[in-house]
């Protein structure tokens, strides 16, 4: 087990392509800290600058209180797991199991005592005998996630992990990851593209833009507090609406509310938007249905704004009974309105003083 603390870490490919800017961050002992941001953000590049896969520019990498900028990824005592975890084909589960720890010497009854552990913690007892292509995509998965397990490492990096299997199993395996992390309580990195995943699995979320942290915390709070319009717009599904108040729309919408001077754009959720008017103040919008989706528990109805090409998107419980080429008029409470400047790109109001 082990902390991660990463200080001013920079990293520049081939002199040119500067993929991480002076980047901070620290991990707790036994905490599980997801990635997320846009492709090309820099999410990888920094997992294998900790997992000593690529070199660090600038700055230091430090596990355990000890810089390991000079180590060698062997000597670092990390477990990464990758979307394409290549198992050896030619080689039983056991065998998989076992290759890191036989390489590095370890005693004959300790492997057997650690693959019988992760087999059990896996579940994949019945398979150990089988080869890989005898195996589902999920059991495959989790003779990968063994692998890193059996050689009880530091930290477990995990990129992408899931990407490859279908929705179900997804679901099942983060619920397993979860399990697993919390039973172990190794230090986890985890990078995801998924929000779903990143909202239930992180303790910490890191939400990284061109290679810098835009925001960290806990998941909830990002979604409910999102610092910048860069978090505000990728946190969330479907995405905030990010309304202007420039123009005769926003003056009409947000007339009668007191925001924050230097305010001109509104974000609000989905599933703030409801269609009777609050008793509190609020905002209104009014438009035409452009679109209804039911995606189940819910149905996600987009509308044209009057006089705008700008569409909103609204969050109605269950199935609905708004019809495409409808008018609709929709509230949001002045509470639920998340207030940005577009220049800065920041909230233009100041977190509410703890009761
Ligand atoms: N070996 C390399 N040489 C040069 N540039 C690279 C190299 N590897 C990555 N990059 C660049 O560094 C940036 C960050 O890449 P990285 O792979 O870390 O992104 P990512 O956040 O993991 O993206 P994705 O979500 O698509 O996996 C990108 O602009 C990428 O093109
Ligand atoms: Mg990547």
């Amino acid at each position: 087990m082990a902390s991660i603390d990463i200080k001013g870490v920079k990293k520049v490919y081939s002199g040119t392509v500067t993929a991480i800017h002076n980047l901070d961050l620290s991990i707790p002992d036994g905490q599980l800290v997801v990635l997320v941001g846009p492709s090309g953000c820099g999410k990888s590049t920094l997992l294998r600058m900790i997992a000593g896969l690529e070199s660090i520019t600038d700055g230091t990498i430090a596990i355990d209180g000890a810089v390991v900028n000079a180590k060698e990824p062997a000597e670092r005592d990390i477990a990464m797991v990758f979307q394409n975890y290549a198992l050896y084909p030619h080689m039983t589960v056991r065998g998989n199991l076992e290759y890191g720890l036989k390489n590095r010497g370890t005693p004959r009854d300790e492997i057997d005592r650690r693959v019988a552990e992760a087999a059990r913690i896996l579940e994949i007892e019945p398979f150990l005998d089988r080869r890989p292509r005898q195996l589902s995509g999920g059991q495959r998965q989790r003779v990968a996630m063994g692998r890193a397990i059996v050689r009880q490492p530091k930290a477990f990096l995990f990129d992408e992990p899931l990407s490859n299997l279908d929705a179900k199993l997804r679901g099942q395996m983060r619920i397993e990851i979860k399990r697993l992390q919390r039973n172990l309580a190794t230090t986890s990195v985890y990078v995801t593209h998924d929000q779903l995943e990143a909202m239930t699995l992180a303790d910490q979320l890191v939400v990284m833009n061109g290679g810098r942290i835009e925001q960290v915390g806990a998941p909830i709070s990002i979604y409910e507090r999102p610092e910048t319009l860069f978090v505000a717009g990728f946190i969330g599904s479907p995405p905030m609406n990010l309304m202007p108040m420039d123009g005769a729309l926003g003056a009409q919408a947000f007339a009668s509310l007191d925001l924050p001077s230097g305010t001109d754009v509104v974000g609000i959720r989905p599933d703030s938007l409801v269609v009777s008017q609050p008793q509190t103040p609020s905002a209104s919008f009014s438009g035409t249905v452009e679109l209804v989706e039911p995606v189940g528990g819910e149905s996600h109805v987009h509308m044209r704004l009057a006089g705008s090409s700008d569409i909103m998107i609204i969050s109605v419980p269950g199935r609905t009974e708004i019809v495409e080429g409808a008018p609709m008029t929709v509230y949001a409470k002045a509470g639920d309105l998340h207030p940005f400047n577009h220049q800065t790109g920041k909230r233009t109001d100041t977190p509410a003083a703890n009761p």
